[in-house]
């Protein structure tokens, strides 16, 4: 089957490598549902501004609603010969009900077509993704619900460096999560903007209704120059941005997911369906889905750099070099699709180990600040309260013990505005306790943040 399509002014046909290079079907069939939307939405169009016959449309209607029942069957047959998706349905329309299929691209091309259907397409999948965010924070702030009090060393350059509730820890990655969901919605109002009608780029002769087409196929707003409309893939970028930075957001909570299985941390446990053996260690259990995550998180970021470098320079309007937009984001939504499923489940799948938490709180000295902070308290300056804590700091790790350890006297000796009230801000819980403000750790403030996540994600 040749591509009679645009070859009437070739005198030789397009060499069989050409045909590989250059044509799309082999991944852009996934368009197939929008681009029939689009054409649907097209012809009633054309039909209601006079240019198309109310047969003409009838039998449009029909011959779609017969391709669309193939490919879900799939009895389609894509051809390599008609290059890409918009062009197998037409021809096959055209084969079920003759010329009124090839009337369905007047006042239309390719350009405007393809740049509607990714539209059409993205901003469902943006929906979609948008759901599953919303779904791994609910499994995030369950996590976080059981764990309100359980203290864990809370780390700066990952040293031990002020107990925190690991429920709060949690939350922060529900906060990364909620503007990662923020991010997707605001792309998806410029993702909604309907470039057809933009034609080729200088837009059609025909009298056509722009607003009628983007009403049918639920457009917020119409792009106001044909030649933008073509040519500029910024919202693929931009999704692609949202999408890199939610997948760096996962691939810190993999690290960290990653160093607290180790036996080194000991702080969780990932349930084994989540992990793999080795085939030569027996005592492996390895922590395969974050790791997996951390990896494609650079899988992403990689699209997102492809991207931005198509555009890049681009003349206006429609080059061939846009035909690449398609594997990246296919595989962007893919990768991130596939990875927020998974990790709301793996969440679910978590064990956390308090002892063990807790006794690394109680080996880093992480209520030094509560006791500088306490000294000030009793009219100390900060600088000076320092001092003292880091010199009552050294001798407890030469007597290998912690600041709660030592003996009244001891701790008095450092300063003797010290009293036996000092072991209360001392202990873990104390000093979580005392960070009770917005945003703090103190579990009063951590109940506050579940419960305005569980109002916020009811909405
Ligand atoms: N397959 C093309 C793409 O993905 C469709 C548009 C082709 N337009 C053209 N003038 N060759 O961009």
């Amino acid at each position: 089957m040749s591509n009679k399509t645009w070859s009437g002014r070739f005198n030789e046909p397009v060499a069989q490598l050409v045909k590989q290079y250059t044509g799309s079907i082999d991944f852009d069939k996934r368009l197939a549902n929008w681009d029939i939307q689009g054409s649907l939405a097209h012809a009633q169009m054309l039909h209601e501004a006079g240019v198309l016959s109310a047969q003409d449309l009838a039998d449009i209607q029909r011959g779609m609603a017969e391709i669309q029942a193939d490919i879900e069957a799939g009895r389609l047959e894509w051809s390599l010969d008609l290059e890409d998706v918009h062009m197998n349905i037409e021809r096959r329309l055209t084969d079920k009900i003759g010329d009124a299929g090839k009337r369905l691209h007047t006042g239309r091309s390719r350009n405007d077509q393809v740049a509607t259907d990714i539209r059409l397409w993205l901003r469902d999948e943006i929906t979609l993704i948008r759901g599953l965010i919303k779904e791994l924070q609910i499994s995030l702030i369950e996590l976080a619900e059981k764990n309100v009090e359980t203290v864990m060393p809370g780390f700066t350059h990952l040293q031990v460096a002020q107990p925190v509730s690991f429920g709060h820890h949690m939350l922060a990655y529900v906060e990364m999560l909620g503007r990662d969901d923020e991010r997707m919605a605001d792309c998806r109002k410029r993702v909604n903007r309907m470039p057809l009608g933009a034609a080729a780029l200088a837009g059609t002769t025909y009298p056509i209704k722009r607003e009628t087409t983007a009403k049918l196929l639920n457009f917020e707003a119409i792009c106001q120059n044909s030649l933008d409309a073509v040519s500029d893939r910024d919202f693929a970028i931009e999704f692609t941005a949202a999408a890199s930075l939610m997948m760096v957001h996962l691939s810190r909570l993999s690290e960290e997911l990653i160093l607290w299985m180790s036996p080194r941390f000991g702080f969780i446990d990932i349930a084994d369906r989540f992990c793999t053996g080795s085939s030569i260690m027996p005592q492996k259990k390895n922590p395969d889905v974050p790791e997996l995550v951390r990896g494609k998180s650079g899988r992403v970021i990689g699209h997102l750099t492809g991207l931005i470098m198509l555009m890049k320079s681009q003349p206006l309007a429609y080059n061939k070099d846009n035909q690449e937009d398609k594997e990246p984001l296919f595989d962007t939504v893919n990768t991130v699709v596939d990875t927020l499923r998974i990790y709301a489940d793996m969440m679910r799948g978590v064990s956390v180990k308090p002892e063990n938490m807790r006794a690394a709180v109680m080996q880093g000295f992480a209520t030094a600040t509560d006791l500088a902070d306490y000294l000030v308290k009793k009219g100390l300056p900060f600088r000076d309260s320092h001092e003292v804590v880091a010199l009552a700091v050294r001798h407890a790790d030469e007597q290998k013990c912690d600041l709660s350890e030592l003996p009244l006297a001891t701790l008095q000796s450092f300063s003797d505005l010290i009293t036996e009230d000092v072991y209360q801000v001392l202990t873990p819980e104390g000093s979580l306790n005392a960070r009770n403000h917005i945003g703090g750790t103190a579990p009063e403030q951590v109940r506050y943040q579940i419960q305005r996540w569980k109002d916020l994600l009811a909405k």
